[in-house]
């Protein structure tokens, strides 16, 4: 039986992973394989990766490395359906399967250290809308902050998401209040 285009797709990754020095040489390497990903042969994706929650977007595992340095999930997306404020922790390979997925970015301009849960400042940045085919990334240190969503009042959106972690969870941000905490996100097995 002959490679899926997911295989070659995961051997690339660990491959580039391994020859990369810095998080930014990572999203570099890897970008072009998402785009041949999500521009090839998508017979890996079955039924089950499409699975839907009208109550929020919901996280469908397709991929999760065994020694925690690399994981894929298919994010469904409804109408009207968001991320809250949240950061990463690692880097990340962000492809459009379907629709078009929107991504509202934020900067921490406070003078603090990473670490502070307190007395965070965000302000608004730039807005990306990126349609079936368009391949973005993200890289830490400092993090990627923004939210992620659906603004298409009747088309859902199918994206793919590929993190440097098994991404069990992420901080997310109350603006507001200027604090940030830790939660847990889960997802469907495959
Ligand atoms: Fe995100």
């Amino acid at each position: 039986m002959t490679d899926s285009t997911l295989d070659i797709f995961i051997r690339e990754c660990r491959e580039k992973i391994a020859g990369s020095q810095y998080p930014a040489d990572c999203v570099e390497k890897i970008a072009p394989s998402m785009y041949r990903l999500l521009n090839g042969d998508k017979s890996f994706l079955k039924p089950e990766h499409f699975r839907s929650d009208p109550e929020h977007y919901e996280r469908n595992a397709i991929y999760i490395d065994d020694n925690d340095t690399l994981s894929l999930f298919a994010l469904v997306w409804l109408p009207g359906q968001w991320t809250p404020i949240h950061d990463h922790g690692t880097w990340g390979v962000v492809g459009v399967l379907e629709g078009t997925l929107e991504e509202r970015n934020l900067i921490r301009v406070d003078p603090q250290g990473e670490d502070a849960l307190e007395n965070i400042e965000l302000v608004r940045g730039g807005v990306i809308l990126l349609s079936a085919g368009a391949v973005t990334s993200f890289v830490p240190n400092p993090d990627h902050i923004h939210i992620t969503g659906n603004g298409d009042q009747q088309k859902k959106v199918v994206s793919l998401h590929l993190y440097g972690i098994a991404m069990a969870g992420f901080h997310i941000y109350d603006k507001e209040a200027r604090t940030r905490k830790w939660v847990e996100v889960g997802y469907n097995e495959s």
